[in-house]
């Protein structure tokens, strides 16, 4: 019976039939959502990590992780529509696949939303230093700028702002639409003005040889470069406050990853173009692992004379084409911008954790509430440490592809359930149906399955490793603690800035509707 346990679709229906319908968001509000949610480090930092895995092939990397993307944007939106409640994946998995996968997904979305969120912080910290260094003619030791494995010992800044996003949270900071509407128009100005600088003075000579590392390196730089586009599911959780969702929805999802896929695509051939993107090998001649000590030491030997050694990609080839006051001003957008994403993506873990601890698969501490700021404080806290852990110690990505990894996982499982959900239930009322599900949903898995298997092996073993633990977890104390589990299906399902009341810890204390917030 591992398989048995289902919260019922209709529970978790129930509760959210309770939350006002507010349908307020078009199409153009949809796309401003998704671009403020997608544009970020993968962009802004990842494109060298993607050029020393791919070199000029990266520019095809682009457009198969944003493919994927879509694809699996498509499915996302239809259970987003169908069952518009907090916990994402996880709720949609509960419902359809039963909790043992749910908890799965569950505990990849750690590695989505925390992991991504020190791999942003670690990309902040690389454009902020770089801008103070340059602006000021200083020179701030690489061994509290950066990690480890980048040559230094512990990076300071991506430590601190991960803990001041914390405490932003703490206190209930929430990004507001017209902040994010600034947000994005600086994303998108530092990115246009890149492509403007960069793309007149492209060298054509620099695009071959344009898959130095074959097939193979395009498929690991998709990989990686997936993060890139990663966080668009802000767009199909805000299906239910959508004015005609089965019209605004695809637009919204396809037309923000279309907008950020062409950016991207510009971004890249403008990098490449201009500075040149050939990976940079070691002594033996093999291009050297990105994140690795062995490519930084490669790179402090050459004097960190190519793309694929900057922490600030965009930033490093401005300068390094006679724009240096500009590739400052693009440090400072990124520095404005990217803790938004830092804060997205440090909300919607701690989103998760809340729901899983009101199932009872966490302890009930997860989901207390601060007397006075009425957030969820343990959790973003406990959250908050171990982001500024990863943020300081490891780089960024390695950080990526490791959310990367659980986010495949989770976009997977949610495609399954769509397809299932389908034949199971077939008359159920969908506001947003995916268009040519027979193709899309499959098309979803294999590519999430591809991307996976595209990633490094320590990646894939590190996400094993999370797996194993995680079930370990789950037998030892989520299932003897799932009130699914011990016949209590009432759904408390709240908005997270309005927190739910903590639940009785024992069944017999707990009355159906009693306890709801
Ligand atoms: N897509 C987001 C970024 O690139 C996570 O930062």
């Amino acid at each position: 019976m591992i398989f048995g346990r289902i919260k019922p679709l209709d529970s978790i229906l129930a509760t959210a039939e309770k939350k006002s319908l507010n349908r307020s968001l078009g199409a153009f509000q949809l796309t401003m959502l998704g671009i403020g949610a997608v544009i970020g480090t993968g962009i802004f930092v990842l494109t060298a990590e993607a050029a020393q895995k791919a070199g000029p092939g990266m520019m095809l990397s682009f457009v198969i992780a944003g493919f994927v993307c879509a694809v699996a944007a498509l499915c996302y939106a239809e259970m987003s529509a169908m069952v518009p409640v907090s916990g994402s994946a996880y709720t949609y998995s509960y419902a359809v696949m039963g909790e043992l996968i749910a908890w799965m997904v569950g505990w990849a979305l750690i590695l989505e939303y925390a992991v991504a969120a020190g791999a942003v912080s670690v990309g902040w910290s690389g454009y902020v230093v770089g801008l103070i260094e340059n602006a000021f003619s200083i020179d701030i030791p690489d061994m509290l700028v950066r990690g480890p494995y980048d040559g230094g010992v512990v990076n300071l800044p991506a430590f601190g702002i991960a803990l001041l996003v914390t405490w932003l949270l703490v206190i209930g900071t929430r990004e507001s639409a017209i902040v994010n509407a600034v947000l994005v128009c600086v994303k998108v100005a530092a990115l246009s003005l890149f492509i403007v600088l960069a793309v007149p003075v492209m060298n054509m000579d620099n695009f071959t040889p344009f898959m130095p590392l074959g097939f193979a390196g395009v498929s690991a730089a998709a990989a990686s470069i997936f993060f890139a586009y990663v966080g668009f599911d802000a767009v199909s959780t805000a299906a239910e406050e959508t004015k005609n969702p089965q019209r605004n929805m695809p637009i919204g999802l396809i037309g923000s990853l279309g907008i950020c896929t062409v950016f991207y695509i510009l971004v890249a051939a403008g990098v490449i173009g201009s500075v040149g993107a050939q990976p940079v090998s070691g002594a033996g001649g093999a291009a050297l692992a990105p994140g690795s000590m062995e490519l930084s030491q490669q790179c402090a030997a050459i004097g960190d004379a190519a793309v694929v050694c900057s922490k600030e990609a965009l930033a490093w080839t401005l300068r390094s084409i006679g724009w240096p006051q500009i590739g400052n001003l693009i440090g400072l957008a990124a520095g404005l911008a990217l803790p938004s994403v830092i804060l997205m993506m440090m909300f919607g873990q701690t989103r998760i954790f809340f729901v899983m601890s009101r199932d009872g698969l966490l302890p009930q501490m997860f989901s207390k509430i601060h007397p006075k700021f009425h957030t969820p404080h343990v959790v973003t806290i406990l959250t908050g440490i171990f982001v500024a852990l990863f943020a300081a110690f490891f780089p960024v990505g390695k950080l990526a592809d490791i959310s990367n990894s659980g986010t495949l996982f989770a976009f997977a499982a949610v495609s399954i359930a769509v397809l299932v959900l389908r034949r199971t239930d077939p008359a159920r009322r969908r506001p947003f149906r995916t268009p040519g599900i027979a193709f899309t949903a499959p098309v979803a898995i294999v590519g999430c399955v591809y991307l996976f298997w595209s990633l490094g092996y320590e990646t894939k073993m590190m996400f094993v490793g999370w797996a194993v633990i995680g079930l370990l977890v789950y037998f030892l104390y989520s299932r003897n603690h799932s009130f699914v589990g011990r016949g209590i299906v009432d759904v408390h399902e709240d908005d997270a800035d309005v927190p739910p009341q903590p639940v009785p810890p024992l069944p017999g204390a707990h009355t159906p509707g009693g306890n709801d917030a």
